[in-house]
């Protein structure tokens, strides 16, 4: 047995007063749960504490909460792990991000969470009629899906989602990956519709800005932002979407400028995303921007010389990557998610990586199931 300190944020609507922090004594075994001593807290001290919770066992994912800032299952986390990781030995619990608190550690996810799950149509649209028996769907097809079918749902990556913070509106990673988890399934007869769906709306695919936290938060490793990335290279490459946001050219343009000058000139960037310095959709822009393009040259972040003549030019390094990479007769991707192969029962999965939780459910059980072997594909 050992001694925790859990300090939760609380909060109670009905008081009408503002949230605050409480810190309880908890004393459990080190590889118990936060969970675990959060219930404790709630049978011996205050049966007021509020928190969501059902399987206890990293599958419901009811039980998404922050740890030390960082969203987590509660079920999954191990209190020793918890404390080695805080600042000052107390483990800090609150509710989850970018979703209103209903009560303590509880947070609306039908105001947020599953409004966004809706609004992708989360399920099959096939054509035609269906067939006498049941559909036959090749095993790559289905492994290529494994990794958003792993989802659980939780709303971590929602929790951490930076592009939310700022755009409320944003889909967001966990119904992104959802609408992967459809665009993927050669039983889905709708895939050019939800694509071009997802680009053509200023909240969708486009509003991503790669910062990488729901892949970091996500407890099952469905790495949702590189879902939303397969969705915009289907949308861009495969299906050729010309989207109002400008999003496809726009990173066309980050492309084309890498492949000129070896790193990133900004002052090309913009009207190059525009279809080049002298299209009309530019001038516009390059007009709305001109108040940021000031503030740059009064900071000294840029100067008239480097934003006009881009000193760089790509190196012979960068010109063979791109050679190398385009030289490809078919773009190839690895589904990170399943690991090892058919022989090797004891290859290595992500449920191998230290973290907060070392047993239990972890999303290469489901994926072992689905299909082994090191799988790539053509998205
Ligand atoms: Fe079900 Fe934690 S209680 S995931």
């Amino acid at each position: 047995m050992a001694e925790f300190t859990l300090k939760i944020r609380r909060y109670s609507p009905e008081s009408g007063e503002g949230p605050y922090w409480e810190s309880f004594e908890t004393e459990l075994p080190g590889h118990r749960s936060v969970l675990e001593g959060i219930l404790q807290v709630k049978d011996r001290q205050d049966g007021s504490l509020a928190i969501r919770c059902s399987c206890r066992a990293a599958i419901c994912g009811s039980c998404g909460v922050k740890v030390n800032g960082k969203p987590m299952l509660a079920c999954n986390t191990h209190l020793e792990w918890a404390q080695s990781n805080s600042k000052d030995g107390e483990i800090t619990v609150e509710p989850m991000g970018n979703m209103p608190v209903l009560k303590d550690l509880i947070v609306d996810m039908d105001a947020v969470h599953w409004k966004k799950i809706q609004r992708i149509t989360p399920w099959l649209l096939p054509d035609g009629e269906p067939p006498e028996r049941e559909y036959v769907v090749p095993h790559e097809s289905m492994v290529d899906v494994t990794q958003s079918m792993a989802c659980i749902q939780c709303g971590a990556c929602v929790s951490d989602c930076l592009s939310m913070e700022v755009d409320p509106l944003f889909i967001g990673p966990a119904a992104l990956a959802k609408a992967y988890r459809f665009v993927g399934d050669p039983r889905d007869g709708q895939h050019e519709e939800r694509l071009r769906d997802l680009a053509e709306d200023p909240h969708g695919i486009y509003d991503c800005t790669h910062c990488f936290f729901c892949i970091e938060a996500c407890p099952k490793g469905v790495a949702p932002m590189s879902q939303i990335m397969r969705l915009r290279r289907l949308a861009g490459s495969d299906y050729e979407i010309d989207d109002r946001n400008n999003g496809h050219r726009h990173e066309q343009a980050f492309v084309d400028n890498i492949r000129k000058h070896g790193l990133l000139h900004e002052a090309d960037l913009l009207p190059d995303s525009y279809g080049g310095k002298l299209h009309p959709r530019t001038v516009p822009e390059l007009v709305d921007s001109l108040p940021v393009i000031t503030r740059a040259l009064l900071r000294r972040k840029v100067t008239p010389q480097n934003a006009l003549l881009h000193p760089h030019k790509a190196s012979e390094e960068v010109k063979r990557i791109f050679e190398k990479v385009e030289g490809r007769p078919e773009r190839l991707e690895f589904n990170l998610y399943v690991s090892g192969t058919e022989d090797d029962p004891d290859a290595p999965g992500p449920e191998d990586e230290q973290g907060p939780h070392d047993s239990g459910a972890g999303a290469d059980g489901q994926a072992q199931q689905a299909g082994s072997g090191p799988q790539k594909k053509r998205s």
